[in-house]
C-alpha cells in the first residue's frame, strides 16, 4: 500500500498517567480509528532499562501499559502494537547505525544531559539511547514519527543517520519527519513543567476514580492564588490546560470566567474537571476490565509477528548492504 508508515513508542518505566493519555494516547487512538495510515506502536522496554529498573517490575508494566493502550483504544487488530524486545532486530539495527554515528552528535543530545547528570551510574545504554531509537524507526521505514518536543531532537539525529547510512551503503532508509503533538504538556501534579512517570509526579490514568481524586485534590494550581477570593490565572494553571483537554468548551467558559471573577475557589475547577474525566474515561476503564493477562499477551505475540516480518526484511537488507 502506499499509506504512510508512522511509528510510535512508549516506555514501560512507569503508570501511565494522564499526560501520556492526553498527550499521546489519544491521538493514537483517533489515528487508529482513521486507519489512514498504517501505524505501529511499540512498548520500548529496550529503552526502559537504560535506567535502574527491576525485572519483575518491568515485566509486570509491560502487560499493564499494554492493557492501558488497547483499553485507550489502539485495537490489535487495526494497528501494530508489540514490545521492543519481542523484535531482537530492533537491538541489531542499532549496533549497524551505531557504526555510522559519531560519539559529538549522542553528546549534544539534551535528554541524555538532562538524564546524566547528577547520577552516581550512566549506562553506555543511556548514551546510545537515540541511535536504538533511530533503529526503531528505520527498522520499518516508518516516515512519520509522533512525539513530543523533548523528542525532536532525537528524531533530527535519526534523519542524519539516514543520510550518512545511505551515502555511505547505498538507498536504504527514508527519511523520518517528527510529528509534534498538538496537545499542550501537562505540568506535574506538584507544579514541575511535565508530569512524568519517573518524576513521581502524576495521576495514574486507570487509577480508582476516588485514587484519581486524590491526587487531583492536591495537584498544584496558579501558585500564585493563595485563597478563592483572589482572582486566579488560569492561562498558568494546570487545572485548566486540562479541562482544555477534556471538558466542553462552555465548561471551560464557565471555569474560566469563574476563575478570574474568583468566584470558583480551585477545588471548585477540579470537582468538574474530575468529573469530565470520569465521563470520558468510564467507556475505556470498562474495556480495560474486559481485558484479562491472556487476552494481552496473544495481542502481543500477533504484534510481535507482524512486525518481525517487516523487521527481518530491513535487517537483511541492512546486512547485505554493509557485507555482513
Ligand atoms: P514519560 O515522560 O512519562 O516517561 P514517555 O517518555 O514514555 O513518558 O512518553 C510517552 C508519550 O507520552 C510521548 O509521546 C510523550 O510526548 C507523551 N507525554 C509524556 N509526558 C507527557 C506530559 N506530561 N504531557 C503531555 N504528553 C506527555
Ligand atoms: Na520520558
Amino acid at each position: 500500500t502506499d499509506r504512510a508508515r508512522v511509528f510510535s513508542g512508549i516506555q514501560p518505566s512507569g503508570e501511565f498517567h494522564i499526560g501520556n493519555y492526553l498527550g499521546a494516547a489519544r491521538q493514537w487512538a483517533s489515528m487508529v480509528r482513521d486507519q489512514k495510515e498504517e501505524l505501529l506502536f511499540c512498548i520500548v522496554d529496550a529503552h526502559a532499562i537504560t535506567v535502574p529498573f527491576e525485572p519483575a517490575e518491568l515485566k509486570r508494566r509491560i502487560l499493564a501499559l499494554t492493557r492501558d493502550l488497547i483499553a485507550c483504544g489502539l485495537d490489535p487488530d487495526k494497528c501494530t502494537l508489540f514490545v521492543q524486545s519481542d523484535v531482537p532486530e530492533h537491538t541489531e539495527l542499532a549496533w549497524y547505525l551505531a557504526a555510522v554515528t559519531p560519539m559529538g552528535d549522542l553528546g549534544r543530545m539534551t535528554q541524555f544531559k538532562e538524564k546524566s547528570e547528577n547520577k552516581d551510574f550512566v549506562s553506555c545504554a543511556l548514551f546510545t539511547y537515540p541511535v536504538l531509537m533511530s533503529a526503531d524507526i528505520l527498522l520499518y521505514k516508518a516516515t512519520v514519527v509522533p512525539v513530543g518536543d523533548d523528542q525532536v531532537q532525537h528524531v533530527e539525529l535519526a534523519r542524519e543517520t539516514v543520510r550518512r547510512f545511505n551515502h555511505r551503503f547505498g538507498e536504504i532508509f527514508p527519511e523520518p519527519h517528527p510529528r509534534l503533538s498538538t496537545a499542550t504538556r501537562i505540568k506535574g501534579v506538584d507544579g514541575n513543567a511535565k508530569m512524568s512517570k519517573s518524576k513521581n509526579n502524576s495521576i495514574a490514568t486507570f487509577s480508582p476514580p476516588d485514587e484519581f481524586w486524590g491526587k487531583l485534590r492536591t495537584a498544584f494550581t496558579d501558585p500564585q492564588r493563595l485563597r478563592k477570593s483572589d482572582p486566579g490565572r488560569p492561562e498558568v494553571c494546570n487545572i485548566y490546560t486540562m479541562h482544555k483537554a477534556v471538558s466542553p468548551e462552555a465548561t471551560c467558559n464557565e471555569v474560566y470566567a469563574n476563575c478570574t471573577q474568583a468566584k470558583w475557589g480551585c477545588m471548585d475547577c477540579k470537582k468538574v474537571l474530575w468529573e469530565n474525566f470520569d465521563r470520558e474515561l468510564t467507556p475505556l476503564r470498562e474495556k480495560r476490565a474486559s481485558l484479562d493477562d491472556d487476552a494481552v499477551r496473544a495481542a502481543l505475540a500477533k504484534g510481535a509477528e507482524k512486525a518481525r516480518a517487516t523487521a527481518k526484511e530491513t535487517v537483511t537488507e541492512v546486512r547485505t548492504a554493509m557485507g555482513l
